[in-house]
């Protein structure tokens, strides 16, 4: 157990007092469910910065460690320390309900005719009250919860067994059945809107049926996947889904801005989506500060599937997973990059993270190395040399012009190819500001090129 600085410790105890004053002032008047979040978000933070360092000595003990691969003298961490994030996240949107629903209990509690009288106590034990209570936004609430702890539980068994890839690709499918259940009951809405250029031959809307629904499973296998193969430099997995979260919110703030004619139709889910985001927020900014370089803990595949499916339920409950796409550009690209060696075309080793220079302290394209006993097929040699001469990778060939390394299919060594050898921590900040900018660009698109395909921006 590694004790908190004096600092750390004044610091978080003063973040502590002030978000349990917001709180207490918030469920005093009508729960203010947006103080009450922020200061709820606060608290996360707070208790996942102190809980991490405490805990992660057991954590070793118990087997969950790794050793740093791009460091000087490798020692070992502890990992899978992002359960720690997803637990405190859990306890936050319990906690959090109250303070959302304070309103709509008092609305269903109170005689409607006399608003002084409380309806009876009897009344209330027979179940009297509740078709004046909310339910299916306190259903979103609980199927949300339920997806999430079902994937946080997933994730500990894949951090637990070391379980191949081609094994637990499928495993946030199984996670995502509660939210698609509800999904069904709920909203049932499986039409698309048809861009312009389609619509003589489509009609204004296509009902997609069925595909829709693997259509969504598609979207919640994809997200926590592509977070947990963009991996392997110190912050990476947390700085990635930490920028994600902040584009979100500025989506979010798009359609909640009193600009616009209040309440917009839109509004109940985006207030959904910042629920669900800030105390995410708040605990992921923890983990970050201790899994930044030089890292003191790793996250773990847990982290990158409780990350990602948060991000696949607030697109997929809050109605907007198309716009959420365009928040993963990167991790689209570097899926799509990747493919070749995710689907064995090219052979790919167990770990594909940028390779470490010892002697020049930097990072440097990890390759896979094809020699006599597992040679490319000729064609698909052929194809890395058209890469090559296009500067998407790092090929070397022999004597005989055969294809004798290429660098690993990411993003991350991709990166390094196009600007040379870096230091761990700039790689992982040059990788963060690319992925803000066309996080940025995806928005733009969304609200203002998409009037070119579609009659109207949703926004207005
Ligand atoms: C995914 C990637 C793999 C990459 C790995 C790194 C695919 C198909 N799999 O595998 O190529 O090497 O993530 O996370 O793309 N580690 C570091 N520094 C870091 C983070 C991780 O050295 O900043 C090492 C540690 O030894 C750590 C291990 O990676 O213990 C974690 O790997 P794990 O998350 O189990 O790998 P996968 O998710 O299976
Ligand atoms: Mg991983």
């Amino acid at each position: 157990m590694r004790a908190l600085s004096s600092t750390e410790v004044s610091s978080l105890s003063v973040l502590s007092i002030a978000c349990v004053a917001v709180l207490v002032n918030a469920w005093r008047s009508d729960g203010e469910p947006l103080f009450a979040s922020l200061a709820i978000s606060g608290l996360a933070f707070a208790f996942s910065y102190a809980l991490i360092p405490w805990t992660g000595d057991v954590f070793i003990r118990r087997g969950y460690k790794g050793k740093d691969l791009s460091k000087k003298n490798p020692i070992e961490l502890p990992e899978a320390m992002g359960l720690l994030s997803a637990l405190v996240y859990l306890l936050a949107i319990v906690n959090f309900l109250p303070f959302a629903f304070k309103r709509d209990i008092a609305a269903a509690t109170f005689a409607p005719n006399d608003k002084d009288r409380i309806i009876e106590a009897a009344e209330i034990e027979n179940g009297r009250f509740l078709h004046r209570f909310p339910l299916e936004k306190l259903a979103s609430y609980g199927f949300a919860y339920g997806t999430l702890a079902t994937v946080t539980i997933l994730g500990i068994l894949d951090d637990s067994f070391d379980m191949r890839w081609r094994h637990k690709f499928f495993i946030p499918a199984f996670a995502a059945l509660p939210m698609l259940g509800l999904y069904f009951v709920d909203f049932g809405v499986t039409h698309v809107v048809v861009p312009l250029p389609l619509r003589p031959y489509l009609g204004d809307l296509v009902d997609l049926g069925g595909f829709y629904y693997l259509y969504m499973a598609a979207i919640s296998i994809f997200c926590p996947n592509c977070i947990n193969i963009l991996a392997g430099v110190n912050g990476i997995e947390v700085g990635q889904s930490l920028v994600i979260a902040f584009l979100l919110l500025l989506n979010d703030a798009l359609y909640l801005s009193p600009k616009l004619h209040q309440p917009h139709p839109a509004a109940e889910s985006h207030l959904f989506s910042v629920y669900l985001l800030l105390p995410f927020i708040g605990v992921s900014l923890a983990l970050l500060q201790h899994n930044w370089f030089p890292a003191k803990v790793f996250v773990g595949d847990t982290y990158c599937y409780f990350a990602g499916m948060v991000f696949a339920v607030v697109g997929i409950l809050g109605h907007f997973s198309k716009t959420l796409l365009l928040l993963f550009i990167p991790q689209i690209f570097n899926f799509c990059y990747s493919a070749p060696q995710l689907f064995k075309i090219v052979p790919c080793p167990r770990h594909r993270l940028p390779r470490f220079n010892a002697r020049t302290g930097l990072m440097e394209p990890s390759v896979a190395t094809f020699d006599e006993d597992k040679p490319l097929r000729p064609i698909v040699g052929e194809a890395l040399k058209v890469l090559g001469k296009l500067h998407l990778m790092k090929v070397e060939t022999d004597g005989k012009g055969r294809v004798t390394e290429a660098s690993n299919f990411t993003i991350l060594n991709l990166w390094l190819v196009w600007r040379g050898p870096l230091r761990e921590d700039r790689l992982a900040t040059e990788i963060l500001v690319m992925q803000t900018l066309c996080g940025l660009a995806g928005l733009w698109i969304r609200h203002s090129l998409a009037l070119l395909l579609f009659t109207a921006d949703n926004r207005f």
